[in-house]
């Protein structure tokens, strides 16, 4: 079995962030949200691993994931000229997957649930199809399907103005070699792209066995600001370890799960956890609170933070205010004077978004 993740794509929710990188790696707790899926792909122990990569921010994907070393897998980097569809990455990616069965996996999803049973399940029935569903409150936003009480999967519609159910289609799917047969069979949908909806759908047409496996436990799709917060709420909260490797002055106070990086100084601080903090940081007068993650190499003076993500190279100095459900992005500045302003000052990226609540 070999595993195919798409790390493609253009990330428009996530801009300014994605203007200067891939969306798959903005990181959630200190890691990027792709390595999360090569890691989950590892540990139900698939190592053959081919990840779609987009003109704009693939050599970056390349340079900071590697050959796979890292995971213990051999990563091979397939380019995709366009985001013709998710459909597409798997017609241009048929050279490396040739007749093997693989699980494609979207790098922009993360799921609490181990890969093995769904690995299994599909080995077990003999399928040409099995996709993962969840529950959400909002399916006009995804992939929506139809399954009957058996789990066999009707009818599949991408992002349905009236929805046939709740189950959303989980960005993460297993397929056998006559999935190529149907992709070669379909046309661009509406906006343009080669769908696998409808390629799956194709398959429920022929009829291929075409099954579905309901998953448990958390599903975050990163793809908005929220999203992002939430996803890294839930990995503090579920995997965070304390680990204190950064030195600690004897005027602060880390309480509840810490994770503090090499290189890091705190000084005259509060750190209410989980928090994790990432290498070579300076953190002085500083109030930490809850489900905050800090990248590397970030300075954060007088500065009062909860439930925000801060990115590598960022410097805050002097927000009093808390700053709360905030994503600061790599190499931001923000400072305010030590007296009460009187005069805001800016230099904000195209579709920066500022709110003073
Ligand atoms: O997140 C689950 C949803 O993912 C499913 O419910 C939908 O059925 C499925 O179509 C997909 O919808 P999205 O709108 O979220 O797909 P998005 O365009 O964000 O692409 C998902 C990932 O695939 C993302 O990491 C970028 C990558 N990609 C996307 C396209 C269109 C590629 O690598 N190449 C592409 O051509």
């Amino acid at each position: 079995m070999k595993a195919l993740i798409l790390s493609g794509g253009k990330g428009t929710r996530l801009r300014p962030l994605t203007y200067t990188g891939a969306k798959q790696l903005v990181p959630v707790a200190n890691k990027p949200i792709l390595w999360y899926g090569i890691e989950a792909i590892v540990a139900a122990g698939i190592t053959d691993i081919g990840i779609i990569i987009s003109p704009e921010t693939g050599e970056e994907v390349k340079t900071k994931t590697g050959t796979g070393d890292r995971f213990g897998a051999k990563i091979t980097y397939i380019r995709q000229d366009q985001p013709a569809g998710l459909a597409h990455a798997v017609k241009i990616a048929q050279p490396f997957l040739g007749d093997s069965p693989f699980l494609m996996y979207l790098g922009d999803n993360l799921v609490q649930s181990d890969l093995s049973l769904f690995i299994q399940r599909f080995q077990e029935r003999n399928l040409d199809a099995l996709t993962l569903l969840c529950t959400v409150p909002n399916p006009t936003a995804f992939g929506v399907a139809k399954v009957d009480e058996e789990g066999r999967v009707l009818q599949l519609v991408e992002k349905p103005k009236v929805p046939p159910s709740n189950l959303a289609l989980v960005g993460i799917y297993l397929f056998s070699n006559t999935v190529h047969n149907a992709i070669a069979n379909i046309q661009p949908s509406a906006r343009g792209e080669l769908e696998i909806t409808d390629a799956i759908q194709y398959l429920i047409d022929q009829p291929k066995k075409v099954e579905s496996f309901q998953l448990q436990g958390w599903w975050l799709d990163t793809g908005k600001k929220d999203d992002l917060l939430e996803a890294n709420r839930v990995i503090l909260d579920t995997l965070l370890e304390t680990d204190v490797q950064g030195k600690v002055d004897e005027n602060s106070q880390v309480i509840g799960r810490v994770k503090i990086g090499q290189g890091s100084q705190v000084v005259n601080c509060t750190i209410r956890g989980p928090v994790t903090i990432g290498s070579n940081c300076h953190l002085e007068n500083c109030f930490i609170g809850p489900y905050s993650s800090v990248a590397d190499q970030v300075t954060l003076v007088d500065t009062d933070l909860e439930h925000s993500v801060i990115l590598q190279g960022a410097k805050v100095i002097g927000v009093q205010q808390r700053i709360v459900d905030s994503v600061i992005g790599q190499r931001a500045q923000l400072s305010v004077a030590p007296r009460r302003p009187k005069a805001l000052r800016f230099m904000i990226g195209d579709d920066s978004q500022i709110e003073l609540v």
